[in-house]
């Protein structure tokens, strides 16, 4: 890239600002300063803000009806070429602001040197990386939505499916398969209400601050900020054009959901290695091994384990970067945009790919219910027995069921299926009853407080998430 390195006034002058200058910048300089090949990203943001401004500079008087036609016929021109990739988008002219503009004074000529009035790159890039970030959390926030339907209608096929719950990654209790998958139907619940804070909390429109102080043109900010989608104007010039916080905000809900994305992925790997074998991954989510013919790897189970590094590492970056920054804009920020792309890049990869996956999954379900069975799981059941039916006080029960535990062990036996009276050696008042909980059918079923396993609160559950997620959609 910098074949010419350090060569002094390599460059031609920069022709939007360089009439101070006697030459143009050094290769280095240009490639350090040119921020083009990653924020020509913002190209339809940059375009709705240079027509929002045009068109309230004309409202207001201070160019001419004809001379915001003119900027919005240039501008149509370049949304065309952009599109048809016919756009040249060069680093000498440093970002895409600056390319558009230049274009634009090439296609219309001189009205086209009127749009930057009463405006500066400051706000304008605020603004535009303001509004690509909302439609980011947004976006984020609908893919999420898709999660949740996937998730529902796995837990919707698994509502009575019992499975292992865990502590420790130690069996616990048995619990359903519909209940394990709605936790995190919750979690992307609250997932999605942090990007629709985050974007209403940066929906301030920053044009208009110009450069840091406002301006001396009577503009109308409201107007801009209204055509934007804006909630209204910042309302201080200087927190306008130097506030990041909206995309650090924003990359710390993705780095959140990136969090529960791997927590989801992690138990997608257990759950598909044969020692779990709970579900399989459809074919178009598997992958092979080049030498062992046999395996069926999840491999995009992995990667969205492994994205929360990416995410939290962008906005990890960010933060850094922001840190001790003195009022107002400084060129540091440029660091903004390439670091929340490539967040909300890798999470919508993450988002569709874990989407995917719950899809298109099969639930093994014999292969759950033989592992729920081990590690004596409808212990607790048996404990809560003897408190319900022989008023048995906990703490003594707990002793009760470890002895009922350690002979169902010597056995070999699940505790369904310890001889009733090796039970009533160790504590008499066991009774035949005992055995209509110690299933880990009974055990869920039982599970009827709210919030609880049991299937019939899980199917209610599903149906009043269908309801709420119809209801945002
Ligand atoms: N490319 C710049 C950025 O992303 C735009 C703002 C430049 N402003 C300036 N005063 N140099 O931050």
């Amino acid at each position: 890239m910098n074949d010419d390195e350090g060569d002094k006034g390599a460059h031609a002058k920069n022709q939007m600002w360089g009439g101070r200058f006697a030459e143009g910048p050094a290769a280095v300089m240009r490639d350090i300063n040119a921020s083009v090949d990653v924020d020509r990203r913002l190209w339809r943001q940059d375009l709705a803000g240079s027509r929002a401004h045009a068109q309230m500079l004309a409202a207001v008087g201070v160019i001419t009806d004809a001379d915001a036609a003119a900027i919005l016929a240039g501008l149509d021109q370049i949304a065309s070429e952009i599109e048809k990739g016919d756009f040249h988008f060069s680093a000498d002219l440093e970002d895409v602001h600056m390319n558009v503009e230049a274009r634009l004074i090439d296609i219309v000529g001189e009205p086209g040197r009127r749009l930057h009035t009463a405006r500066s790159r400051n706000d304008q890039v605020a603004t535009d990386f303001r509004m690509w970030t909302r439609g980011a959390c947004a976006g984020a926030a609908d893919a999420l939505g898709a999660l949740q339907a996937a998730l529902l209608d796995q837990a919707d096929a698994g509502a009575d499916a019992v499975m292992p719950g865990y502590t420790h990654l130690q069996v616990a209790q048995p619990v359903t398969f519909g209940h394990h998958l709605l936790a995190y139907v919750e979690m992307f619940a609250r997932d999605r209400g942090r990007f629709g804070d985050a974007a209403a909390r940066m929906n301030d429109c920053p044009l208009g601050a110009a450069a840091l102080a406002g301006t001396s043109f009577p503009i109308d900010r409201d107007m801009t900020a209204k055509a934007l989608g804006f909630d209204g104007p910042a309302r201080n010039s200087l927190d306008a054009v130097s506030s990041r916080d909206f995309a650090i905000e924003a990359m710390m809900a993705a780095s959140l959901c990136a969090t529960h994305i791997s927590r989801l992925a992690e138990e997608l790997v257990l759950w598909t290695s044969p020692h779990f074998g709970f579900v399989t991954l459809s074919d178009a989510f598997s992958t092979g091994s080049s030498i062992m013919p046999q395996k069926r790897n999840p491999d995009a189970a992995e990667l969205c384990r492994a994205m929360p590094g990416r995410i939290a590492g962008a906005m990890t970056t960010l933060l850094t970067v922001m840190k001790g920054l003195p009022l107002a804009y400084a060129k540091d920020m440029q660091e903004d945009k390439a670091v929340t792309f490539a967040a909300f890049d890798a999470l919508e990869l993450a988002l569709a790919a874990m989407t995917g996956m719950i899809r298109d999954l099969t639930i093994n379900h014999g292969a759950m219910r033989a592992a729920a069975e081990l590690g004596y799981s409808t212990a607790t059941d048996l404990a809560d027995w003897l408190v319900r039916v022989r008023g048995t006080p906990f703490r003594k029960a707990h002793e009760i069921v470890g002895a009922v535990v350690a002979a169902a062990e010597r056995r070999g036996v699940t505790l369904d299926r310890l001889p009733l009276d090796e039970m009533q050696a160790i504590d008499a008042s066991i009774t035949e009853d005992v055995f209509s909980v110690l299933s880990v059918e009974a055990s869920v079923a039982s599970r009827t407080s709210f919030g609880g396993t049991a299937p019939d609160n899980v199917r209610k559950e599903i149906a009043a998430w269908r309801d709420r997620l119809n209801g945002e959609a």
